[in-house]
Parts: structure tokens; sequence; C-alpha cells
């Protein structure tokens, strides 16, 4: 019997395979959005005050996720992009300074920073597919380097990096380290403070299992005054609520960086699930997502010309296995598994596999069954 059941009570025969694209909701989260959008229909918002009591417990649980020293340190944002937005756009740059990044990166964390080249801002790509990626990052930063962007798990390969490592790295050459976590927050463990970064964000639509359009960013106290604000409103400031008040500050919080009313919608399935993953806790999240991944793993090596695009090692990987077959036409065999009901993603030249915790034996096995057939 399936423990999730009763949380995750997908359709019969449905292999959802997709938790890096975007994933289901639990069941408490459709369940809690029915009932705001019943509240909304009978009584509007005269119970204000509880949807921030929420929005608040949805602030401290992001918190205890990144180990973020206090709720004061995280904004709630629209998506990972932003965040990223306001890391690139705040920051003073001078012209000749250098931003490292991987080659793997997804567009978000590589267009964002190409748009700093009018300041004269140099992005230098580091290729991270050797046996020490972490190595590769560091000896790229060189006295010109401000800041080193990185996905804390590519979304394409799944490799997972040491953020500690990089982030002691980083702290030596007085580089900024930025983390894209959104494949990595809600499958593993995650934490600002060992890795010691400037800057963290994710959105909640992946292993998070929330909505789109709801993600957190994270930035270390003594930085935050010095990004520059791009964005304007009543709900950043000192004050906020006291409409009348003419002279105004910015929040001394990272509410400073959010500028009008919240998205509360997405604040209200949002907390729902990561009430979900605190309840199951993440070590027990990253070692069952483990177990799926290994079994999927092992099922796919055995295919003829399987070719793992993926980390074959465990402390290398989290939620993402991408393999590709030799002399096949994987666009073709995409395509099958789709007819199949196996949702999953065309990603990195393969075909890209992420489970979450919930997902049952059963969906694996008939995945590997159906591989097997198709190959
Ligand atoms: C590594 C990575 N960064 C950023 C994004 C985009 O995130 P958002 O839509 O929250 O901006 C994705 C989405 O696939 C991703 O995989």
């Amino acid at each position: 019997m399936n423990p999730w059941h009763d949380e995750f009570p997908q359709e019969a025969g449905l292999r959802y395979l997709n938790h890096a694209a975007v994933a289901p909701w639990p069941r408490r989260a459709s369940a809690a959005v029915c009932a705001f959008a019943e509240q909304n229909l009978r009584v509007g918002a005269r119970d204000y005050p509880q949807w921030l009591q929420l929005e608040q417990r949805l602030r401290q649980r992001l918190a205890r996720l990144l180990n973020a020293p206090s709720t004061a340190d995280v904004a709630l944002v629209k998506n990972t992009s932003e965040a990223l937005s306001f890391v690139a756009f705040g920051l003073d740059w001078r012209p000749g300074d250098q931003v490292v990044i991987s080659d793997q990166e997804f567009p978000s964390n590589r267009v964002v920073w190409e748009a700093l080249r009018p300041q004269g801002v140099e992005v230098v790509e580091v290729d991270i597919a050797g046996s020490d990626p972490e190595a590769a990052l560091i000896e790229a930063c060189t006295p010109r380097t401000r800041l080193l962007a990185i996905s804390a798990v590519q979304y394409a390969s799944g490799l997972r990096l040491d953020m500690p490592r990089l982030g002691a790295g980083c702290t030596e050459r007085g580089v900024l380290l930025c983390i894209d976590a959104i494949q990595q927050l809600g499958a593993q463990p995650f934490d600002v403070q060992a890795s010691g970064c400037a800057f963290a964000m994710a959105d909640g639509h992946k292993w998070l299992l929330g909505p789109e359009g709801l993600g957190v960013f994270y930035c270390r106290r003594d930085l935050r005054e010095q990004l520059r604000l791009h964005e304007y409103g009543w709900h950043m400031l000192e004050d906020a609520g006291n409409y009348d008040r003419r002279d105004w500050q910015p929040a001394k919080t990272a509410r400073r960086f959010e500028c009008g009313s919240p998205n509360m919608l997405g604040a209200v399935a949002l907390e729902a699930s990561l009430a979900l993953l605190e309840e199951v806790g993440l070590a027990q999240v990253a070692a069952l997502i483990e177990q799926r991944i290994a079994r999927l793993h092992a099922g796919i090596a055995a295919l003829p010309g399987a070719r793992l695009l993926s980390p074959q090692e465990p402390g290398r990987r989290a939620g993402i296995l991408t393999f590709a077959l030799a002399g096949r036409d994987n666009g073709g065999l995409f395509e099958a598994l789709k007819k199949e009901q196996v949702v999953c993603a065309q990603r990195g030249g393969g075909i890209r596999l992420s489970p979450h915790f919930y997902t049952t034996e059963t969906v694996i096995e008939d995945t590997l069954a159906l591989l097997h057939r198709l190959a």
C-alpha cells in the first residue's frame, strides 16, 4: 500500500516523472485552494488578518527550508528569474567586473548576467563536465570576479555541486556566491548558512510541490541594503499600511523586495505543500528520492545502448536522471513514453526522469518495463 496515496491520488496509469519541470500538488494544497476560493466567494477578504498569519507561516517554513537565520532574510517573489534579476540589477557593477557561471545553466541563470554586458560586465562560462567541477569554478575566479552564479543542481544533467565547498572558495577570494536552488530545494536538505552564500532563490512549482508564480529569495543580511531597488510600492515600505505617511524608507527586512500586494492564492497552496514536506522531513525526502533514482538508474543501465547523462554517484545527484539510447531516435522514444502516460521531459540531449519521494514502486517499475519494451 502506498503510504502517500491520500495526498497524491493521481489518475490510475499516470506515471508522473517530471518534478524537475512542474510538479503535481498534494491533496492538502488543492483542498486549501478550494477552501480559499469558497471563502473569497462567501466573505471576500473579511478575514485578511488570518491570511497574513498564513503568509507568515509560509515565510517561516521557507526560512527553515533554507536554514536562513531569520524570516527577515527571505522575500516572497514571483519566480527564480525575478530574484536573479534583483541581484543582477541591484549590485553596483564596475566595467571589467566578471561573473562566473557554468556552461550547463538554465537560461534564466545565464541571460540575466549577459544582460549586464552593456555595463561592461564580462560573463565567464566554465566547463563543469570534468571530475572536479567545484575546482574548475573556483579556479576560474580572478581578482576581477565579483560573483559566482550557479545552480545547486543542474536542470538537464542533474549534476549536484558541493555548495559549502564553493562557498568556502568564494569567501577566500572575496566573491559573492549566488545559488539558483530550484532543482535542490524540496528534494534535498539545503542550507544557506553552510555555504555562506550571498543570495539563493527558488520557485515553488518543482520539488516544493506548489503552484507556479510564487518563489523565494534569500539575501544575506549584510548585503540587503547593498542591492539597489528597482520596484517600489506600498508593501515594501518600513511603515507599510500607514497610507497617510508621506515620508518613507524601504523595509529593513527582505520585504523591501516585495513591492505590492502578495500572491495570496499561491501562498495558500505553497504553505500547505511545504507543511507536507516538513512532516516527511527533508532527510527522508532525499533518501526516498535517491532510492527511486537508484532503481531507475539500474534499470536504464541495462537497456541496450543506454547512455547515462547524469552522474552515477549518489553524492553527485538529487532527483534528476537523464539518459539517451545510442542509435535510437530519442525524440520518438519520448513521444512513445508520452502515449503511455509517462510524464517526463526532453533535456540535455536525452530524456529526463524526475521522481519525487512519493512516487510509487509501480510507477518506477512500469516505466522501466515500458522502456525495455520500447528500446
Ligand atoms: C535551474 C533552473 N533555474 C531557473 C528555472 C526557471 O525558474 P523560474 O520559472 O522560477 O524563473 C528553472 C526551470 O526549469 C530551472 O530548472
